[in-house]
């Protein structure tokens, strides 16, 4: 099988047509291999049907693997995971037989789930150029390719129009807030949102709201934290009084340090925060306020980038005329910080070594036109559906046991998030209960993770462009399993 165009075979390559390199991309023994080994990994994939416990007698060897494993990064795994190599749509064979459900997908990097057909095509494609890495410097046409795909897109509903390509969502971020730094120098203060998380460099972990992220390290950032919406304190203070009571917040800071700001980080649904969501009015005031005053507004979409119902967050918030530097990761396989004319920087400013792999490339753009192309988002599309079955479920576990779905505080429904985001609240959202719970699920199934910083949630990523929604009794069969192992 092959789904490719003989264009889009010579972005993978690089080559023009009359080259060398254009032979090599259109050749049809490459066609005819890449089919083979396509046709080979479908046929495996096929075996797997099903949650299942280890294959017998594979104990000792995969003990010996998580091991090592532990042996070289100096601590043990989270989870027992060491996947096997293959998977099939939204389950995953782990190195001992065992077979799961991938609901976290790598923290919403594999949305396409394990072992695709087209993205083991497109795999293939991108892994016979010359080189595995593409730099700065001398590259092939790939990374502009997967730029000039995405900025399609972006250039839909915002004013952005240039990408600058990374390997980690961090260095994105890093990569964004430089630009904002030099279009608004000398300033150099940051307005970010209480429980905001933006990776793991010093400067992100200085910027980002969590205090585990950052024991020991010196604090390199002057950072405003402004609340996020609060949905529950916003209807008990009415809406608009929240949002009055923010603004004033955030002219406070104007004030005190006037000129001083250079950007507010907008992430507009909270990933490790929570999965909190916002509102338009709300985010369109305080965007509002910042063009008044001249800071830019950075959006943060690494973690929501595609699994909304709509493709960029500022798109379902319909945000995007404010938005003036924006940064992709996960999903997208590479990574990327999006800026308008304006905020285009001066030569020198972004560089190094790696751009990515072809391999990245090549399954990026594929990633994004399926998304593109695919029935995904509106009002009925595909993440809107997943999210009603996946809250019905919820309701309908909850409805079962109500004794393991107590009130929290804050909390204004035990099943929450936004599209392909999802997230629920058993055990009182307590921490360790929640992290218990989220090993007992992994014993019995389902492979998902926690989000917030208390009260503590579940939560999934889950493959939504395979998974189907009658899937979604069988992943809360186990998930029914594995709590009834820690709840009271
Ligand atoms: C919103 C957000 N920003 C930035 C990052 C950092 O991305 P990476 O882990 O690829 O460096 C993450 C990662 O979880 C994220 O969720």
């Amino acid at each position: 099988m092959s789904a490719m165009t003989d264009s889009a075979k010579q972005a993978a390559v690089g080559g023009c047509s009359g080259t060398v390199g254009g032979s090599l991309a259109s050749s049809g023994v490459i066609d005819g291999a890449i089919r083979t080994i396509v046709s080979e990994v479908s046929s495996r994939r096929a075996m797997i049907t099903d949650v299942r416990g280890p294959i017998d007698g594979l104990k000792e060897e995969y003990a010996a693997l998580m091991a090592r494993a532990a042996a070289v990064r100096g601590r043990g795994l989270l989870y027992p995971y060491i996947g096997s190599g293959i998977g099939h749509g939204a389950l995953v064979e782990l190195a001992d037989g065992s077979v799961k459900w991938d609901m976290i997908c790598g923290i919403g990097v594999h949305f396409f789930g394990h072992s695709d057909p087209l993205l083991v095509e497109a795999s293939l494609r991108g892994s016979i150029g010359d080189t595995l890495k593409q730099g700065n410097l001398q590259s092939s046409m790939e990374p502009h390719a997967f730029s000039e795909v995405l900025l399609a897109e972006a250039g839909k509903g915002s004013g952005l129009r240039h990408a600058y390509l990374s390997t980690s969502g961090c260095m994105a971020n890093e990569n964004a807030l430089k630009v904002c730094f030099q279009k608004h120098a000398p300033a150099r203060r940051v307005l970010a949102f209480k429980d905001c998380f933006m990776g793991r460099s010093l400067m992100m972990a200085s910027i980002g709201d969590s205090h585990e992220g950052r024991v020991g390290l010196p604090i390199v950032a002057d950072v405003d934290y402004m609340p996020f919406y609060d949905e529950v304190l916003a209807e008990r203070m009415g809406p608009a009084r929240f949002i009055d009571l923010s603004l004033m917040h955030l002219e406070q800071y104007v004030h005190r340090y006037p000129g001083q700001h250079a950007c507010f980080i907008f992430e507009l649904v909270q990933g490790e925060g929570g999965f909190n969501t916002g509102r338009r009015e709300y985010f369109k005031a305080l965007m509002e306020s910042c063009k008044s005053h001249g800071i830019a507004v950075w959006d943060d979409e690494i973690q929501t980038f595609g699994r909304l119902p709509r493709m960029f967050a500022y798109e379902h918030y319909n945000l995007g005329e404010y938005v003036d530097v924006l940064c992709v990761g996960k999903m997208t396989q590479v990574c990327a910080t999006l800026f308008t004319e304006a905020y285009n920087p001066r030569p020198g400013l972004l560089s190094g070594t790696f751009v990515g792999e072809g391999v990245s490339f090549e399954v990026g753009r594929r990633v994004i036109e399926r998304l593109r192309d695919g029935d995904y988002y509106g009002e009925n599309g595909r993440i809107e559906r997943h999210h009603a079955a996946f809250r019905r479920e919820v309701k309908s576990l909850a409805s079962r046991h109500p004794g393991w779905f107590p009130e929290v505080a804050g909390v204004a429904d035990v099943a929450a998030g936004v599209g392909g985001m999802m997230r629920f609240t058993p055990l009182g959202g307590k921490k360790e209960k929640i992290q218990a719970a989220c090993k007992a699920i992994f014993e019995a199934g389902v492979v998902l993770f926690y989000c917030g910083h208390g009260p503590y949630h579940l939560r999934m990523l889950p493959p939504l462009g395979v998974m189907k929604e009658e899937d979604w009794p069988r992943v809360f069969a186990c998930i029914e399993a594995g709590l009834a192992k820690v709840a009271p």
